[in-house]
């Protein structure tokens, strides 16, 4: 099997952390006998200082071309100040919904070492494995109107018949192939938007009445995840709300440098991490490349329906984990300090020898 994958490094650790992820995605490859082209292409500030956009249409064309795509993260200080549309982000937004990828799937598991490390108690968080299941390319940051003037900001919430359906669909789905458990989070104490959406999602729960539904404000789903994380299994939720609930999944488990990303469509799918481009960090080999290398092993379950391949990475994870190396982020008294690289080649080495 010949697979080509687009590698949008992007800004900052997004190149370092890319680094990473392409020589592990080789390394398995090898192991199963797959061939791998890559195309890299430019996306973000990287573009913005090239081409003058966060996206041209050569980078949107490669992806469509390609059998996945992998991307580092975007942004930085040099191009905040440019108006919206202009800041790399747009790039990120624009793919996403180029793309299709309205599915963003931000799973929050507790790697070995972790328990003690986390924010959160030991016995509160022991055994949390949850999937937030992010509605990515509608919602409060696609609709229109949105603009701002002098006086006023304004940007619109709302969500369609067909693009409520589909995320559900496949929320359910994946709760059949896990817990059966599924708990939709949305504001529909207030919002008519999040009325709406619940009443969809009760009608899709109608075939799959051997999933259990419940929902919950997205408030108290803040507070519920810090509270009790383990009653979740699969959160099904809007994009703003998604983007919320996942920072939070992530710091709990962790550090947002663990936790890795699927966006899925019909047609395409797009692998990242879920933390940003740190350029508070970039250039100093020091930021972790778990999520990313993570992300590569999403993409040979999701992408290529290989999950033997997304264990042999996530598994080459854990016992580098176990044997207590650990990056700047995670790191605390006791550990062995490592940077980028020398993290990437243990786990690399934890591949060979499985
Ligand atoms: C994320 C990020 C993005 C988002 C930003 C960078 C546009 O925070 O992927 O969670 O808000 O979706
Ligand atoms: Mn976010």
């Amino acid at each position: 099997m010949t697979y080509t994958v687009t590698l949008l490094p992007g800004d900052g650790i997004g190149k370092e952390v890319m680094t990473s992820a392409v020589q592990v995605m080789h390394a398995a490859a090898k192991k199963v006998k797959v061939t791998i082209q890559v195309v890299e292409k430019l996306i973000g500030g990287a573009s913005i200082d090239q081409f003058g956009v966060p996206l041209t249409e050569d980078t949107l064309e490669t992806c469509r071309r390609s059998d996945a795509v992998l991307l580092g993260a975007v942004g930085g200080p040099k191009w905040e100040k440019l108006e919206h549309q202009r800041k790399p982000e747009a790039g990120l937004l624009k793919i996403r919904k180029a793309l299709e990828l309205f599915a963003n799937l931000r799973p929050a598991q507790i790697y070995p070492g972790f328990l003690q490390a986390s924010s959160i108690k030991e016995e509160i968080l022991d055994g949390t494995d949850f999937i937030v299941v992010r509605e990515l390319t509608g919602g409060l940051y696609f609709g229109e109107p949105r603009g701002y003037d002098q006086d006023k900001g304004w940007n619109t919430m709302i969500y369609t018949r067909p693009e409520v359906e589909r995320i559900a669909r496949m929320a359910f789905q994946m709760a059949r192939q896990r817990k059966h458990k599924l708990i939709s989070v949305d504001k529909a104490n207030v919002l008519e938007c999040s009325q709406f959406w619940r009443s969809v999602v009760e009608e899709v729960h109608q075939d799959f009445p051997d999933v259990e539904l419940k929902h919950l404000y997205v408030d108290n789903a803040a507070m519920q995840i810090v509270r009790d994380p383990r009653q979740f299994d699969i959160i099904l939720t809007s994009n703003l709300f998604g983007d919320i609930l996942s920072d939070i999944a992530g710091i709990i488990t962790g550090s947002l440098g663990m936790l890795p990303s699927a966006s899925l469509g019909i047609k395409y799918a797009l692998f990242e991490p879920v933390h940003g481009s740190a350029p508070d960090i970039s250039g100093q080999n020091i930021a972790n490349p778990i999520a990313m290398i993570s992300s590569v092993g999403m993409m040979y379950n999701y992408a290529w329906k290989l999950p033997q391949v997304a264990e042999l990475i996530e598994s080459a994870i854990r016992r580098t984990l176990a044997a207590g190396y650990r990056t700047k982020d995670i790191y605390t008294t006791g550990d062995t300090l490592v940077s980028t690289t020398k993290m990437t080649e243990i786990i690399l080495k934890n591949m060979e020898q499985s």
